[in-house]
């Protein structure tokens, strides 16, 4: 049976064991390290493909910047250092109104993203790292590696704004809660508004593969939906009515040495950056667990986290004050907050990582399965008689749960991530909208409420 909250912690870990077997060679692969740094030899024997990196697949597309003579006359605040999206937008305006005048823009660059959730100027241009950031960083990353313009917004009527520079050759715009604009006749081109942005035009930005149930979801639905994760209910991407875009950290884990099992710290890190995942609803263990299996198991559990009393609405006033689990006498350690590349790091010395049941999807077990850590994905809820059957499984991670050693994500690679994005910008959305429309406007005529929105 796989774990469950009353049993005892060598129990739990030795059954997570198995689990940590079905991960753990994860992108190992793609990095050709299967034989130097694992100790099992049942799982070092095992046959893997290696595959050619992506990466040197990437060459950048043609984008065409200002020439010097235009760039000299503007301020030398506009550089890559900028804290602020503004100066970057600057930058690409000033690219692209100089190729169009010069006739000699990249084959992409006259085709506009306008990216226009806070989380993308948040990552890209101030370094942020959460989930979002993750997605955000990766999409924006790979549509300039493909030549295409970008202007970071952070709210619709921003995005708005820029649309009407170039109604054509803005293709999508992508914001969290698309609905608002849908709902807002000044933002949503209608009869009112003929140049608001067109409904086709507007793509949901929801990290977690909804389908449809968040707040302000856009009422297109389907492909309207952009996720960061694919669709567990469908093994073949075409298949959800999503669009799965996915983010990956095939170039980042490329940059960091693997660090030998034998050179490792006598360690296991928990995933948690906030004290607040060792209190709430989905937590999987017993906070008393970590110090007993410290000292069974002679290893420290060490984490960075954060002790915010308040972290997603908790109520101290109400629920009560989380305490810190920290006891660095048996072997439990914070280090506290961190930055990107120390908790890399820190997860790279590592002999694994423990999920404590949230953040749910977190894009942290990838960060250490690239850097052959194993990641512990803890079971929620599993179906009582059919405990290994997976299609059953509530995971912290449900995107892991089918992965069966060896496995190479293909899914996350960058230059799958591009494809996605491609499809992105070249499908003609206009078309797929107005059969939607068309099907519609039979469900009004029928009697149904529907949204009805304007080509
Ligand atoms: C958690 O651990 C404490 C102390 O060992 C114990 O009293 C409690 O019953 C445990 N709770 C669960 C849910 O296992
Ligand atoms: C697992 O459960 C799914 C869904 O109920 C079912 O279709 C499938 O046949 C089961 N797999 C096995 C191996 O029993």
């Amino acid at each position: 049976m796989p774990f469950s909250r009353q049993n005892v912690p060598r129990t739990k870990i030795f059954l997570a064991s198995g689990i940590v077997a079905s991960v753990f060679v994860i992108l190992l692969s793609l990095r050709g390290v299967m034989n130097s740094t694992l100790s099992s030899p049942s799982i070092a024997n095992i046959h893997v493909d290696h595959q050619p990196s992506s990466i040197s697949n990437l060459h950048a597309e043609q984008y065409t910047p200002a020439p010097p003579h235009v760039d000299d006359i503007f301020s030398s605040a506009e550089t890559v250092e900028s804290k602020d999206y503004h100066d970057w937008n600057a930058r690409t305006l000033r690219d692209l109104y100089s190729c169009i005048s010069m006739k000699n823009c990249g084959k992409n660059q006259q085709k506009i993203a306008l990216l226009a959730s806070h989380w993308f100027e948040e990552a890209v241009v101030r370094g942020w790292r959460g989930g979002e950031g993750i997605w955000g960083m990766s999409i924006y990353k790979n549509l300039r590696l493909m030549g295409y313009t970008t202007l970071f917004a952070n709210s619709f009527e921003e995005a708005l704004e820029q649309y009407r520079l170039f109604p054509d050759l803005v293709k999508v715009v992508i914001r969290n809660r698309a609905g608002e604009c849908h709902e807002n006749p000044h933002c949503v081109k209608g009869p009112m508004n003929p140049r608001g942005i067109p409904a086709w035009k507007i793509f949901d930005f929801e990290f977690f593969p909804s389908v449809g149930g968040h707040p302000y979801a856009t009422p297109l639905g389907g492909k309207w939906i952009l996720s960061a994760n694919p669709d567990p209910r469908f093994i073949a991407e075409e298949d959800s009515p999503l669009q799965y875009i996915g983010y990956s950290i095939e170039e980042d884990c490329q940059k960091i040495p693997v660090v030998r099992l034998y050179h490792r710290s006598n360690q296991v890190w928990m995933l948690m950056k906030q004290i607040k995942y060792v209190y709430d609803d989905r937590f999987t263990w017993n906070r008393s667990y970590f110090s007993m299996a410290a000292q069974e198991l002679e290893m420290n559990f060490v984490g960075g986290w954060m002790l915010d009393q308040h972290y997603l609405g908790w109520d101290p006033k109400t629920q009560g004050d989380m305490p810190d689990i920290a006891d660095p006498g048996h072997g439990v350690i914070n280090f506290g907050p961190l930055s990107m590349d120390d908790f890399m790091a820190h997860v790279g010395l590592s002999k694994a990582m423990v999920g404590v049941g949230n953040p749910f999807w977190s894009p942290s077990p990838y960060n250490a399965l690239c850097q052959g850590v194993p990641f512990i994905n803890p079971i929620i809820n599993w179906k009582k008689d059919e405990p290994w059957n997976k299609s059953h499984w509530h995971t912290q991670h449900p995107s892991l749960n089918q992965f069966e050693p060896p496995f190479i994500p293909q899914h996350m690679t960058e230059l799958a991530v591009r494809e996605r994005l491609k499809r992105l910008m070249e499908t003609d959305w206009k078309e797929l909208a107005a059969s939607l429309l068309e099907q519609r406007v039979q469900e009004v005529k029928s009697g149904k409420k529907v949204y009805i929105f304007e080509l």
